[in-house]
């Protein structure tokens, strides 16, 4: 069903239970599944990517691209989701943005492999899901795609190559959505413990603090 009631975000439980504090916009970013259909203004859009395009990243090479289709202009939109996985397929349909991140696997300067270029478009998506959290966005990325397909549908380059899909827009209404993605929406978030990452002098020595 086409959801175009756009909800507040403050509506959802899924504000993060944070050990320490944290910036607002942190606690309140999650990836939901039900999409309002309602379409995302242009200047936000901008925003968002503003965003991503002052992420640091290793000798300034900013290695992301991004490539968009909209719901309602039909064609760009139809070939990033064909390129999704089904179980992606099933609730990115309904989102008004659709896009994947691609990134230029060796340094524009020299030629030689940029190793950290995946690196730095996470970074570019960390900057822009927090834009998109504070104009009341949400971002739901997916890895659940093939490669082959985005490739070939969207001409992407050799040298070029396609790191995450993402779909874009306010959060949809819960009534009449679907029982498995209300499900995933309305389940509770959890992170591993700090101690179970965050090391002291040595590899799996937990920091005392
Ligand atoms: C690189 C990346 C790939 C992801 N792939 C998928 C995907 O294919 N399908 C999906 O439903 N969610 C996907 N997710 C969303 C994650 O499942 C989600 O971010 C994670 O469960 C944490 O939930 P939260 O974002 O609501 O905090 C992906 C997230 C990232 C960052």
């Amino acid at each position: 069903m086409e959801q175009s009631v756009k909800i507040p975000r403050k509506e959802y439980p899924k504000v993060a239970q944070t050990e320490y504090p944290v910036n607002p916009l942190i606690k309140e970013r999650w990836s939901p599944c039900i999409f309002s259909s309602e379409p995302v203004e242009k200047e936000k859009l901008h925003s968002l990517f503003e965003a991503a395009r002052w992420a640091p990243s290793s000798f300034g090479e900013q290695p992301w691209n991004f490539i968009l289709g909209f719901k309602d202009e039909g064609e760009g939109y139809k070939k990033i989701l064909s390129a999704l996985w089904s179980a992606n397929q099933a609730w990115a349909k309904h989102a008004p943005v659709l896009g994947f991140s691609v990134t230029e696997v060796t340094f524009h300067k020299n030629g030689k492999p940029n190793a950290h270029a995946w690196h730095d478009i996470g970074l570019a998506m960390g900057t822009l899901l927090l834009q998109a959290t504070e104009l009341g966005l949400s971002v739901h990325q997916m890895a659940g795609f093939y490669p082959h397909k985005v490739i070939e549908a969207c001409q992407i380059p050799d040298g070029w190559e396609p790191v995450a899909a993402f779909a874009i827009g306010y959060m949809g209404d819960r009534e009449g959505a679907a029982p498995e993605l209300l499900a995933r929406d309305e389940s509770a978030r959890g992170r591993r413990p700090q101690s179970e990452f965050l090391f002291w002098n040595e590899f799996g020595k937990s920091w005392p603090g």
